[in-house]
């Protein structure tokens, strides 16, 4: 994450975001980013934030969650700027006391091409799991579509049909699985792990979600409710700090599994050092499982400049695509940050 130590990095940041990230994707937010950056009254409201934050994100979701109205233009009654400006000591608490941990079920369906290439049964162990929403990709249903929108294929777990359908575009040679993957074991690692038993978890969740992304709040209501029965053990720690003893304890409870270490939209949390120290970790992980003569592969989905070396391998352009997906450390392709496109090399 970029910081924002002082103010003028606040006003590039969200000029930034408004610009970079929310165009295109959410009106409401490109709207509400680009009038905080203008606005000296709410940016020295966001001043008084430890500078880890002030991200929008997590400033919007807050105002969200003391109900600024939306989708909405900045000023507009009831919107960011009148939310900001008459209940900032609640928006305050909050935004110190969450964080932004969105969990996107949907990248379960870029992922899935290359977990079914994988030999099975499959222990899966993601760093950065959130409230583990990917560590089930054998509980929905996929549609890959063509860019014409018509289904190039359809995968159903064993049991019939998910309530949750994940649709994904798909570019390039990706090699659809004709089912879904046995796992026989799943774990995580997150700082701050997400239990969706507490109903506060899920509703918190989905306010994080952007406004006009209905069919991603949907869609996340209902997985949250399809795993409800199966919670999933993900230890609180640092994913540099506490995967070894995660890795054994999934090596012992499952030794003919082959592990599959993997992770979406997490390393980027990490400064260079950090991420330089976990993609040799991973590295190592997988050596150490294969010298031990077991089988073990990391995977990698993370924005373009966030592993270098994994996106330095790939062999073709990511055509709006701006996630590299990568198996042990080479790139396979390029997936949609929200896991709507999938472009294999
Ligand atoms: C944007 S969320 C992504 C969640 C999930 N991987 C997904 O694709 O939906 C990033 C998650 O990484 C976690 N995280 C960030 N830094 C971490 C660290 N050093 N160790 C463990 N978890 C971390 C955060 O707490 C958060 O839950």
């Amino acid at each position: 994450m970029r910081a924002m130590d002082d103010l003028a990095d606040v006003v590039d940041f969200y000029r930034h975001f408004a610009q970079q990230e929310a165009k295109g994707e959410s009106r409401t937010f490109e709207l509400w980013a680009a009038g905080v950056a203008d606005d000296p009254e709410v940016l020295a409201l966001l001043e008084q934030l430890p500078s880890a934050k002030r991200q929008p994100n997590l400033v919007f979701g807050a105002a969200r969650w003391h109900r600024a109205v939306t989708p909405s233009g900045y000023a507009d009654p009831g919107a960011l700027r009148e939310t900001l400006l008459t209940r900032w000591p609640q928006v305050r608490e909050t935004i110190l006391a969450r964080s932004t941990q969105t969990n996107e079920v949907a990248r379960c369906a870029t992922l899935l091409p290359v977990l079914g290439g994988l030999e099975g049964p499959l222990a899966l162990l993601e760093v950065g799991a959130s409230a583990g929403l990917c560590l089930h990709p054998d509980r929905w249903s996929y549609r890959y579509l063509d860019d014409a929108g018509a289904q190039v294929a359809r995968v159903d777990p064993s049991s019939g049909p998910s309530p949750v359908v994940l649709d994904c575009t798909v570019r390039g040679p990706a090699a659809i699985p004709p089912s879904l993957p046995e796992v026989v074991w799943r774990g995580g690692i997150d700082l701050n792990p997400l239990d969706l038993s507490v109903p506060d978890t899920a509703r918190w969740l989905e306010t994080l979600v952007w406004p006009e992304h209905e069919d991603r709040r949907a869609r996340l209501a209902a997985a949250c409710r399809v795993v409800a029965d199966a919670p999933v053990d993900i230890t609180r720690g640092d994913l540099l700090a506490d995967l070894d003893a995660v890795v054994d304890r999934a090596r012992s409870q499952a030794p003919d599994a082959t592990l599959v270490l993997f992770h979406s939209a997490v390393i980027a949390y990490l400064d260079d050092a950090g991420r330089r120290q976990w993609q040799q970790l991973a590295h190592d992980v997988v050596a150490r499982v294969r010298a031990a003569g077991g089988r073990a592969h990391w995977v990698s989905n993370e924005g373009a400049s966030v592993l270098p070396d994994v996106t330095a391998t790939a062999t073709c352009a990511g055509e709006g695509s701006d996630f590299c997906l990568g198996l042990d450390g080479s790139a396979v392709g390029w997936t949609h940050g929200h896991g709507r496109r999938l472009t294999v090399c």
